[in-house]
């Protein structure tokens, strides 16, 4: 099995940056890209913000936070990634940016360092293909907030090899995380079950059948969910919860999964949950 020591993540929005603290804070040195420094600055600031948050609670130290920080290496530059032994993208869920992003990695990378992608449900098949490596290709897909949830999917493509997987079950483990392996097919396992959960809670809301507050607090207390749908929906972001629908609908044709009207009218109108201030819930 391949030894992970340095690793990358591309993309420090609100997965990759989760990811890229869980990384750090589990001992790797960890290099972690933007399209531009503001992205970038607002990334970082966000996982400085979580380590404070964790040291004023008292569940780590001062000198913690140090070494976290210290661990974690902020880039414009995708060239640095050159010395990682694993890479994971964390990028906008569109398949021309992953084959542009898998084609630059393979070239910058070391003929044995691995690439991920954290794609909520795109084909990661078709992203290796365009590797000369595509035995070393696989999903870690990680669920939001990406350092406090303990899920990670394993994702196999046709061409991943059963070496890549155990490295990369192995990995999750040592970020304190239980791995689950799924075959790349649409959605994998967690996105299957749940997308059509909450398409069905638009259109639940769509209809008139009950309130978008009743409908939280009916999952909320009937079920012991930690989160309605509307609050988990915005919480995971309208506009991922949409590709996540329409790749699955995609893949099996099947209109159990197709986006409801309602949401796709939200992301257009950049309604798309806490991260722009307003989904079906409005933030301060
Ligand atoms: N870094 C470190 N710690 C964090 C954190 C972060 N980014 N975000 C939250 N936490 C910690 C808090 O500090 C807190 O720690 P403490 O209990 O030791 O004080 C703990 O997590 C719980 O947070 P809160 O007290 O703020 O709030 P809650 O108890 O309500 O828990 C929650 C928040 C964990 C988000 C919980 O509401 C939950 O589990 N919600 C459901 C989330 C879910 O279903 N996620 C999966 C979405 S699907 C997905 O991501 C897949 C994609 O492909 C669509």
């Amino acid at each position: 099995m391949a030894t992970i020591r340095k690793v990358g993540v591309v993309g420090c929005g609100l997965m990759g940056g989760g990811i890229a603290q869980t990384f750090a804070q589990s001992g790797y040195e960890t290099i972690v890209s933007e399209i531009n420094q503001e992205l970038l600055d607002k990334g970082l600031k966000r996982i400085y913000g979580a380590w404070d948050t964790m040291a004023q609670k008292g569940k780590i130290t001062q000198g913690q936070v140090d070494e976290y920080r210290a661990r974690l290496h902020g880039t414009l530059n995708r060239e640095e990634y050159a010395s990682c032994d694993l890479v994971i993208e964390a990028v906008v869920e569109k398949m021309e940016e992953k084959i542009k992003l898998f084609t630059a990695l393979d070239r910058i990378l070391g003929p044995d360092a691995l690439i991920l992608s954290n794609t909520s449900s795109l084909n990661i098949t078709q992203m290796g293909a365009v590797t000369r490596r595509p035995d070393k290709v696989a999903g870690m897909h990680f669920f939001n907030p990406a350092p406090v949830m303990k899920l990670v999917e394993v994702v196999q493509t046709i061409s991943t090899s059963q070496e890549t997987i155990e490295t990369v079950k192995e990995f999750a483990r040592s970020l304190g995380k239980s791995p689950v392996v799924a075959k790349d097919q649409a959605g994998f396992i967690v996105n299957f079950l749940l997308i059509p959960y909450l398409v069905a809670a638009i259109r639940m809301l769509e209809n008139g059948q009950a309130t978008r507050d009743d409908i939280d607090t009916g999952m909320k207390l009937g079920c012991g969910y930690p989160m309605g749908p509307f609050t988990l929906l915005d919480y995971v972001g309208l506009d991922t919860t949409l590709w996540a629908a329409e790749a699955i609908y995609d893949e099996f044709k099947d209109p159990f999964y197709a986006p409801p009207p309602l949401l796709r009218r939200m992301v257009q109108s950049g309604m798309l949950g806490k991260k722009s201030g307003k989904g079906f819930y409005t933030y301060e």
